[in-house]
């Protein structure tokens, strides 16, 4: 290259103007389909060197003047990667609302220092696990922070005896959260399952319903099984509307996720999957953890979504609203779904009928 070239005026205003418009595609997020496969190649992740969650989030203060207040950056600016998870204390809520001091009543969260590009309502079916919803929330809350997401956090918490239905309950957490909110991105989030990286975003796939839990502690860091759904997941409004929502029949089986798998499919869409090396999770453990309510078998299919996923959904749950309660720390909506058909005399149940 000839030198009188580089120094010329005109080349060199030209480079500027090129690099201006590369930086502002790429800032403005336009280009990152382009570069969706460089991003999400596999990460040098170094999971032994480790952050506390809670890592200079008070460096987010309220911005002076709301009016004025830009949106946020693309990018967190407090992002650390890997982070410190351990079940050994158990956090009091006083001290996970003293932490959050930004949450306000209803598990609720606006950036105070910008505005928010996404709102994402964490959907976290529940019955009978307090403590694990304690670990939940003291982690959660000041990861969706670091994400400066809008944010709302809902228990839905089924009330009675009957066996846990976690598709149903979901259906009903969503059609109650989008009564409040016109959110972009439903995060379905079993009470057990701690992000460790975040850089894990919960925000939604524009095109297609994103399974996130892609490696959790329990399951050595990888799929349980291929089509696997659980966990933690994310659908927008739109492709929860043309999946028609969960299956309402499924009661204490495990199988409403290859349900919901077949439904995406027939819908004519896929499953999108974050990075086994991002989407990791530690699983809450602890000792009075019950051993039926696992899901290390896959269960065989006993639905045949392919006729029924017209039918049963969004569009037939049924349910009673019993409470719906403002907390500090998250929303608590309590619902009677009802109970499980009861099996014929001729069932293969174990205690004999009389
Ligand atoms: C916290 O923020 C300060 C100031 O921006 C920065 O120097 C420091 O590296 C951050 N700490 C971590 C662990 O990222
Ligand atoms: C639930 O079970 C308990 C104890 O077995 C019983 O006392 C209670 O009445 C049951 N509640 C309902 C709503 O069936
Ligand atoms: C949610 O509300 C119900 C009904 O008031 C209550 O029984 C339950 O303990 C609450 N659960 C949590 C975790 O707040």
């Amino acid at each position: 290259m000839s030198l009188s070239r580089v120094e010329n005026p005109c080349f060199l205003l030209f480079l500027a103007v090129f690099q201006a418009i590369f930086i502002l595609i790429l800032y403005r997020g336009g280009a990152s389909s382009v570069f969706r496969g460089f991003l999400d190649a596999p990460q040098p992740w170094d999971y032994s060197k480790t952050q506390d969650v809670y890592t200079n989030l008070s460096l987010f203060t309220r911005a002076p003047n709301e009016e004025t207040m830009p949106y946020c950056t693309a990018q967190s600016p407090i992002f650390v990667g890997p982070l410190t998870i351990t079940f050994n204390t158990f956090p009091s809520e006083r001290m996970i609302i003293k932490k959050n001091p930004f949450v306000r009543f209803g598990g609720c969260y606006s950036p105070p220092h910008c505005l928010a590009r996404y709102k994402s309502a964490i959907i976290v079916p529940h019955k009978n696990q307090e403590k694990h919803l304690r670990h939940l929330l003291y982690y959660l809350h000041p990861f969706l922070q670091r994400q400066q997401l809008h944010y709302g956090i809902y228990l839905i918490h089924q009330a009675g005896n009957a066996t846990f239905n976690r598709a149903k309950l979901l259906n009903v957490g969503i059609r109650e959260a989008m009564k409040d909110e016109d959110w972009d991105c439903l995060l379905l989030h079993d009470v057990d399952l701690i992000p460790e990286n975040d850089y894990n975003l919960y925000v939604c796939d524009e095109y297609y319903p994103k399974h996130i839990a892609s490696a959790i502690d329990k399951f050595q860091y990888s799929l349980p099984y291929w089509s696997f759904f659980g966990g933690v997941s994310a659908l927008t409004p739109e492709h929860y509307m043309k999946i028609n929502g969960f299956p309402n029949t499924y009661w204490g089986s495990r199988g409403e996720d290859d349900d919901i798998a077949a439904r995406i499919q027939l819908a004519g869409m896929k499953i999108v999957r974050t990075s086994i090396h991002l989407g990791r999770y530690k699983m809450v453990d602890l000792e009075q953890h019950k051993g039926s309510e696992e899901y290390s078998i896959r269960p065989a299919p006993l639905h045949n979504t392919k006729k029924t996923w017209k039918d049963d959904g969004m569009n037939s749950v049924e349910f009673k609203l019993l409470s719906r309660k403002k907390h500090l720390l998250y929303t608590n909506i309590t619902v009677d779904i009802g109970n499980a058909p009861t099996l014929p005399p001729e069932g293969k149940n174990k205690e004999k009928r009389a």
